[in-house]
């Protein structure tokens, strides 16, 4: 088992991002509801939450709910809904005893009313925290954030708000994350290897990491072993490897983004 002691601080990833997945096939194996991992994930949001703030992770966000996730059964979106108003209700103490501000990215006002008011509750009572910034990515989706940025820079550009041509630090701004910078490292559990519609441009230059757990065993330990990989490998960003080995040189330093 990884332990914290093998990661080198200087190396940390600034932000992580997560897709949680396989509470389903978590529970089915054990021949329950769906829900039931659902809720058993919960324990490793706190425990992944937990080890980020304690590591000195900058960001760290949570891919809870997708615009695509709509599409399950209507019992299991209700249970969700629920789960988010009670894990938010109860863990609003922990994230002030912990100083960690709550954000969301994604179409907040597309949920209901009763998420809506708890999640907003919780993001002004954490919103003078300094420490972790814990980003849950609820009603989200990479293409729909791409869509709408288009949408309003079009709607800016035709209202005269806005003159200049678009570019990439133009785009950056209308996306829902122009104060978070992108992903260092993606973790995915339950062994599914894709994206999801996760983050989609900010993850250009992001390491992946797919494990076999399923997210309702992770824990702080599994958190560590994906952080101690990623410290292994090398950031290029388009250079060739004896650039970046020369850079590292010349600056006593490693180059990460
Ligand atoms: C994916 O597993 C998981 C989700 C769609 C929801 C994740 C939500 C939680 C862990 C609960 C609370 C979260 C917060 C941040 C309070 P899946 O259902 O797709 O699993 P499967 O692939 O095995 O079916």
């Amino acid at each position: 088992m990884a332990t914290k002691e093998e990661i080198i601080q200087e190396r940390l990833p600034r932000h992580i991002a997560v897709i949680m997945d396989g509470n389903g096939r978590w529970a089915k194996k054990r021949g329950n509801q769906r829900i039931f991992g659902h809720r058993s994930g919960v324990k490793s949001v706190r425990e992944t939450v937990e080890a980020a703030a304690e590591l000195g992770v900058s960001y760290l966000t949570l891919y809870a709910f997708s615009r695509e996730n709509w599409s399950r059964p209507s019992h299991e979106i209700d249970a969700l809904m629920n789960l988010l108003v009670s894990t938010v209700n109860r863990e609003t103490k922990t994230l002030m005893d912990n100083n960690i501000q709550l954000l969301t990215i994604g179409d907040v006002k597309g949920l209901p009313g009763k998420v809506q008011d708890k999640i907003a509750e919780a993001i002004d009572k954490t919103s003078s925290n300094t420490g972790l910034k814990l980003v849950l990515a609820l009603n989200y989706s990479g293409r729909w954030e791409l869509k709408e940025a288009m949408r309003q820079f079009g709607e800016d550009y035709k209202a005269g708000r806005i003159s200049q041509d678009m570019d990439e630090q133009t785009l950056k701004y209308y996306l829902t994350t122009p104060h978070i910078p992108d992903p260092d490292l993606l973790i995915r559990t339950s062994g599914e290897a894709r994206l999801s519609n996760f983050l989609l441009w900010q993850m250009a230059y992001t390491e992946l990491y797919f494990t076999e757990v399923l997210w309702p065993d992770f824990r702080k330990e599994n958190l560590y072993e994906a952080i101690i990989n990623y410290q292994s490998r090398e950031r290029r960003f388009g250079k060739t490897s004896d650039q970046v080995v020369r850079n590292k040189t010349k600056n006593n330093a490693p180059q990460y983004g």
